[in-house]
């Protein structure tokens, strides 16, 4: 049976009450990431440009000291990390306990409260998607963008933004002839030179773009299609597109382009 980690930060208690009932509902263990040095009212005050959370949120290498550890992080297949956003992101004492830890082969979900904002602003959100997205193949090599990549290396990852059309025209420069992509809340790209197959494992986001989108993965999250049929089914469409047949977006006549020429965060 998976066992579940439910971990937090929580500087004014809101997050701590939600990681408590959370931990119960969901029978984990609960972990405090407790800061070193705990934020006072002053350190948390927003409005005043020089309080400790502000200069460390506007630092994004900043990681605050932390006094507790897990003990033993490979017993857990899940990991919840909860905090409040500040700044519309993540605290960046997440960062710290986020870089303490291999998660790879977990499933890391994050969650938060806050005072009205989303999460949809967390670089971290997305990165913890992408560490599970990753699989558990060892990464043999990272790219530049749209440097040319070499056959035959197995999983290997390009340094992109995650802009969609940015990050496809990089993969396609460096060599890909067929884009397998990801995405959440669906996404209308395609290419000029390689078809770009899309897949969501998102039932609804399948159900609202069905005319736009390759492949419901949402099977495996409901119980209803195993990986292994799921993975057989995505090589017929990969193995079909390469030999001709339209994806969707080339029905479409959806061919965006775009080259990231600032840096890989915009
Ligand atoms: C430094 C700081 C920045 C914050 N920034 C935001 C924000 O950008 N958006 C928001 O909705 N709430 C923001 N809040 C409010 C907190 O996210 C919210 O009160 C949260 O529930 C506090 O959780 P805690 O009690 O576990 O620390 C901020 C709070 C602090 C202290």
């Amino acid at each position: 049976m998976s066992k579940i980690l439910v971990a937090y930060f929580s500087a004014t208690g809101t997050t701590a009450d939600a990681a408590k009932r959370l931990a119960d509902a969901v029978k984990g263990d609960l972990f405090e990431i407790r800061p070193a040095v705990l934020y006072t009212a002053a350190d948390l005050d927003w409005t005043d440009k020089h309080s400790r959370s502000t200069l460390e949120m506007k630092d994004p290498a900043s990681r605050p000291e932390v006094s507790s550890h897990v003990d033993n992080m490979d017993q857990y297949d899940t990991v919840f990390v909860g905090f409040p956003i500040w700044w519309y992101v993540a605290p960046t004492i997440i960062n710290t306990f986020l870089d303490e830890y291999d998660f790879s082969g977990k499933t890391v979900i994050p969650f938060a409260t806050s005072g009205g904002s989303g999460m949809g602003k967390t670089l971290e959100e997305k990165s913890l998607g992408c560490i599970h997205k990753g699989g558990h193949s060892p990464i043999n090599a990272v790219y530049d963008y749209a440097k040319q990549v070499e056959s035959k290396q197995d999983l290997v990852i390009m340094d992109t933004p995650g802009n969609d059309p940015s990050s496809v025209a990089a993969m396609v420069a460096g060599g890909a002839q067929v884009v397998v992509f990801s995405s959440g809340r669906g996404t209308p790209t395609g290419n000029p030179i390689a078809p770009v197959i899309k897949l969501t494992g998102n039932k609804l986001t399948f159900a609202k773009m069905e005319d736009n989108i390759d492949f419901d993965a949402s099977p495996l999250i409901y119980g209803t299609k195993t990986l292994e049929e799921l993975g057989g089914d995505l090589l017929h469409i990969v193995v079909e597109t390469a030999c001709g047949k339209q994806t969707k977006a080339e029905s479409l006549g959806f061919t965006e382009m775009a080259i990231a020429r600032v840096c890989n965060y915009v």
